[in-house]
């Protein structure tokens, strides 16, 4: 959600930016732009769509010499997406470009800005023109941006320029992802080191309301109360091709087929020197002292972490319920005596998440986070955290996080249940691993199955039981945001409840069965909507699969089931998106880091 890239040094900016801004593709924009100096002027070009028309109109960058330079890729909350409203924003001095929200517009607008007329309808305009402001009524940039830091409210990631100081830049940040990247004879801003590891793998962490200034030979942090703050850099083990699609068509194909190497790289990092399956002592000991876990997660993270209350209950007899971050927000229920609060976020900075972090941080409760991304919010402001090692998911769906916070959230369960754990989890885990594998080699049969069974179709229904009942939830999420055949997941007994007056000929419903206590009950709600006209595709696990099953899954334990079962799942919403031409790694309208609430 808003990619901000900004660069100083000795070679042209343009090529640069542009290429640390198709490394935040990911994250989801609509317009793009990039503002550079050249000999006493600050050029800028922006443009609505794809990061392509920015490359075509700037010739790729070669059309826009000189440095320093900020680019940005916007995703719009303030303002449609057009020219006008897209970054870099600027005036006769200063150029800016923004990732947040600011919440007190009205108020500085009324202080600072009565008589001051807006070009875009954006809340960035308003940073950028107080900046002027402030430096018109005398202050050095330097102050006017603690002054901006202390006044405005909301989240922001800034990079500004200033057209009589090229040779400095400037990255503000509250709330919203920004890095500064040191380099040799030059240094970077980027909303994550995936916009800057082409250039430089070392980075400095800016903390909430503070800001850097940055020459080509030097970064400087200051607080908001412009007092120099002394950080270490850290270097982040990212490696380049990580970040590349190589021979896969798109990054959600290759993510989906990098699903066992991550439970592999998860058994490794969370094993200790004896060979067995381990969490740090002070989670532990906090996850054992509370009465009650509450994890608190969106979207396919709000999956994982149906399962993964499951896991903690039936493995470790510890209670555990799972919230959607947004309601819990401003519904919370009646809390146990003593709980804990597990976020679980690929991103670790989904603005819905954090704010139940701030509100139960203020409430005094341990908090701990699960997450793919080091050095997150999530991550930074939770007492503890748990890592996914998934390495960086590029496509906005997310796969391979999510089996990879179910793995994470499995070793947990077990580390909790200790000798008690009726599970050789580390074994059982690499089972999966291997299941998974075999299921990726099997993946033109999905692409059959996805036209034969969805093709055309504009609907479709997953039903299970459940934990199958989970996976039909983050089944039908994931069809529908990348295909957007709209599809829903039912708990398959609801459906004489109501849903089953949806059923018609030909209607797909996609049935999973993996679970021995309930797989009868789901095959006669597979017959309830045959002998309504369905066309029925299942997904069963060997040991309950029937001969006339479409997919069926290896063996693991039954705990362990959603792992398996969700990756024909990912597969089929792929292959439907990619006979409806969808745009597969960016769906329109979706984000991959949802950063305001
Ligand atoms: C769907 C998807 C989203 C995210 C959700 C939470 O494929 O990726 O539903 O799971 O936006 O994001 P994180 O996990 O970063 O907090």
């Amino acid at each position: 959600m808003c990619g901000i890239v900004g660069y100083i040094g000795p070679d042209n900016a343009a090529p640069i930016l542009l290429n640390g801004l198709s490394k935040l593709e990911y994250r989801g924009y609509d317009s793009a732009g990039i503002a550079i100096y050249n000999n006493g002027k600050i050029e800028i070009v922006r443009e609505v769509g794809k990061l392509a028309n920015l490359y075509q109109t700037t010739d790729g960058g070669s059309a826009m010499p000189g440095a320093p330079g900020i680019g940005h890729t916007r995703w719009a909350t303030h303002g449609r997406p057009s020219e006008r409203n897209a970054h870099p924003h600027s005036t006769e001095r200063f150029s800016l470009v923004h990732n947040g929200i600011i919440e007190n517009t009205q108020y500085l607008k009324k202080k600072y800005l009565s008589k001051v007329s807006f070009d875009s309808e954006t809340d960035t305009e308003i940073i950028v023109r107080m900046l002027q402001t402030f430096c018109d009524g005398g202050e050095e940039p330097f102050t006017a941006i603690a002054h901006i830091i202390s006044e405005v409210e909301g989240s922001y990631a800034l990079a500004i320029m200033d057209r009589e100081h090229p040779e400095v830049i400037y990255a503000v940040k509250n709330k919203s992802p920004l890095l500064v990247g040191r380099g040799d004879g030059f240094n970077m801003i980027g909303s994550d080191a995936m916009a800057m590891i082409k250039h430089t793998n070392t980075f400095y962490e800016l903390m909430d309301r503070e800001f850097a200034v940055l020459t080509c030979d030097s970064v400087e942090i200051y607080t908001r109360y412009g007092k120099h703050v002394k950080r270490e850099p850290f270097t982040a083990d990212l490696d380049l091709t990580d970040t590349e699609k190589g021979t896969y068509p798109h990054y959600m194909l290759k993510e989906i087929e990098e699903q066992p190497v991550v439970i592999r790289r998860i058994i490794e990092e969370y094993t200790n020197e004896n060979g067995d399956l381990t969490i740090n002592d002070k989670i532990l000991k906090d996850l054992k002292e509370c009465d009650k876990v509450y994890m608190i997660a969106c979207g396919t993270s709000y999956h994982a972490a149906l399962v993964g209350c499951k896991m903690l209950e039936s493995l470790a007899g510890k209670s555990a319920s799972a919230y959607i971050s947004s309601e819990f927000e401003y519904d919370m229920p009646i809390l146990s005596q003593k709980p804990l609060f597990v976020f679980i976020s690929q991103s670790g900075e989904t603005a819905d998440s954090r704010a139940v972090m701030v509100n139960v941080k203020e409430k005094g409760y341990k908090t701990l986070t699960i997450t793919n991304v080091k050095g997150s919010t999530l991550s930074r402001e939770a007492e503890h955290t748990l890592l996914l090692y998934a390495g960086p998911e590029i496509s906005v769906a997310s796969t391979k996080a999510y089996t990879a916070q179910i793995a994470v959230l499995a070793v947990l369960a077990s580390c909790v249940a200790g000798k008690k754990c009726p599970l050789d989890l580390k074994y059982e885990l690499s089972v999966a691993a291997n299941v998974i594998e075999g299921l990726c080699s099997e993946r033109d049969s999905y692409k059959e199955l996805a036209r034969e069974y969805v093709g055309d179709s504009t609907r479709c229904f997953y039903i299970g039981r459940g934990l199958d009942y989970f996976v039909c939830l983050e089944g039908a999420l994931k069809m529908k945001e990348i295909s957007y055949v709209q599809t829903e997941g039912f708990a398959a007994g609801e459906l004489k409840h109501g849903t089953i007056a949806l059923i018609e000929k030909d209607t797909p419903v996609i049935a999973i069965v993996s679970q021995e206590n309930t797989d009868l009950h789901t095959r006669s709600n597979i017959e309830e909507v045959v002998s309504r006209g369905a066309k029925v595709l299942t997904i069963s696990r060997s040991g309950l699969s029937m001969k006339k099953d479409s997919i069926i899954v290896g063996d693991v334990a039954e705990i362990l089931t959603p792992l398996v079962t969700v990756v024909p799942t990912q597969y089929l919403a792929y292959y439907v998106a990619l006979l409806h031409d969808r745009d597969i790694d960016k769906p329109r309208n979706l984000a991959k880091s949802v950063t305001v609430g």
